[in-house]
């Protein structure tokens, strides 16, 4: 056990009695069929050793070119969705501060950094070329498959943005592309371009991938010590590779999620606490979501900031279906904080607050909060961590990953696959024209949605 990162899950206790349902043995199985490759999509649980087995000279040269970046650019643009996206996006909103890119040039100390590619907005290309006019510009396009069409044409536009300013030959010493070792069609783009390259492993599929060179590179670019979140992930390794029940908070997290589950909570809101951390729910969502939602089963993953939800969805949770139960992700030391100082006229009444900072309210405002809806029949789970550090956070994205997995098993899914995800594309192919797709076009002329 580790005090580093705690899972509780007390707040769940009058719902779940440790020991009224035996998941020992069933855990341990899925453990060995995990750890030993022999559950559904075990082809893709390379990220399970991934923190230790992780390419070294690849991995000096993500510092080396993060670096050059670094120290050579104004603006930096990540191009990707999904698994391509969300992980980086992630990881770097947690670890710098808000409003990093308004920060001025010397107290960033870094290039300004964008996402582009993860929907299909003419407005907000636009406005993203906008912004960089002026600044010295690199990109890196980030794709697996290398035919995403959300990304593909985003990095169409930034390709030709980037060879029209600077020529062909400047511009493909600004292209960093992550993608398939050997195939696609951007890594044959990228051989004969010369563009430098990142390999995303064929083992680890894309919500599982923010470890690899998906995730570390616009990691680094950021500044961020990547060095520390592959420590975090390898402690958070070990720490969760028993295979007992009772001693394995990572695997007692995907347990208590499958009893609530059966007990009818099926919606499961991921509660932030710190603004910071919206986008690591938007990863944590596509992780589950992606993992579980099969087979017309599956716990929805959800998510809500508190307290600015509070003062939207609060009475939906207080008083509406009682299908839901919250994880709660508490950080002890937020990265800076303000105390409340005392006004003379205290019109506002705050003057009760002197001398308390923001965060000392915050976790009060929270603990009112999972009281309350206790109360109301929202069974809570919490996950607390020390600080927002790399450390932490590489740990915490490991926790969940192999929580992920272990819950996917537990009920029943291939938490490696994503079958689903095809149905959208096959439709938008077929209504856009895409050739090969005539015969879907037709067998969809009575069904479209006006
Ligand atoms: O998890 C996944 O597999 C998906 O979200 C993909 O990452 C996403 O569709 C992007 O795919 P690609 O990396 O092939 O562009």
């Amino acid at each position: 056990m580790n005090d580093t990162f705690v899972f509780d899950y007390s707040g769940a206790a009058p719902l779940i009695k440790p020991g009224a349902e035996d998941l020992e043995p069933e855990i341990s199985r899925i453990h060995h069929a995990l750890h030993n490759g022999r559950g559904p999509g075990s082809d893709f649980t390379g990220w399970l050793d991934w923190p230790e087995t992780y390419d070294r000279d690849e991995f000096a040269r993500i510092k080396e070119t993060a670096k050059r970046i670094r120290d050579n650019c104004d603006a930096f643009v990540v191009v990707g969705i999904g698994g391509s996206y969300l992980g980086a996006r992630a990881v770097i909103e947690m670890l710098k501060p808000s409003f990093y890119n308004q920060l001025p040039a010397e107290v960033r100390q870094g290039p300004e950094i964008y996402f582009v590619g993860h929907q299909l907005s003419g407005e907000y290309l636009t406005g993203l070329l906008a912004i960089l006019k002026g600044k010295d510009v690199c990109i890196n396009v980030v794709s697996k498959s290398g035919t995403t069409t959300e990304s593909a044409i985003a990095f169409r536009f930034m390709r030709r943005y980037l060879e029209d300013r600077y020529g062909e030959k400047e511009a493909a010493k600004r292209i960093v592309v992550t993608t398939d070792e050997k195939k696609g069609a951007l890594k044959q783009l990228a051989d004969e371009k010369k563009y430098e390259c990142f390999v995303i492993p064929d083992d680890i599929g894309g919500r599982y991938s923010v470890l690899t060179p998906v995730g570390l590179f616009p990691v680094a670019v950021a500044g961020i010590d990547i060095d520390q979140l592959m420590a975090g992930a390898a402690e958070a390794r070990q720490a969760y590779m028993d295979e007992r029940l009772q001693e394995n908070p990572c695997y007692q997290y995907a347990a208590v999620r499958y009893l609530l589950y059966r007990k009818g909570k099926k919606i499961e809101l991921l509660v932030n606490t710190l603004p910071q951390m919206h986008y690591f729910a938007e990863w944590w969502k596509q992780l589950f979501g992606e993992s579980e939602g099969k087979n017309n089963r599956g716990i929805f993953p959800a998510s809500v900031s508190y307290t600015t939800d509070l003062h939207s969805l609060g009475q939906y949770i207080q008083e509406g279906e009682r299908h839901l139960f919250e994880t709660v992700i508490q950080v002890e030391q937020p990265g800076t904080d303000l105390t409340i100082f005392k006004d003379n006229q205290n019109l506002d009444g705050l003057n009760y607050l002197v001398g308390r900072t923001m965060n000392e309210v915050n976790q009060k405002a929270v603990e009112g909060t999972l009281i309350a809806h206790a109360g109301g029949g929202v069974p809570h789970l919490g996950v607390r961590l020390p600080a927002l550090t790399p450390y932490h956070v590489g740990w915490m994205l490991y926790f969940f990953k192999k929580a992920c997995a272990v819950s996917g098993y537990l009920s029943g899914a291939n938490p490696f696959d994503q079958p689903g995800v095809e149905a959208y594309k096959k439709n938008m192919f077929a209504l856009l024209g895409k050739p090969g797709y005539e015969a879907e076009k037709e067998k969809l002329k009575n069904q479209i949605v006006k």
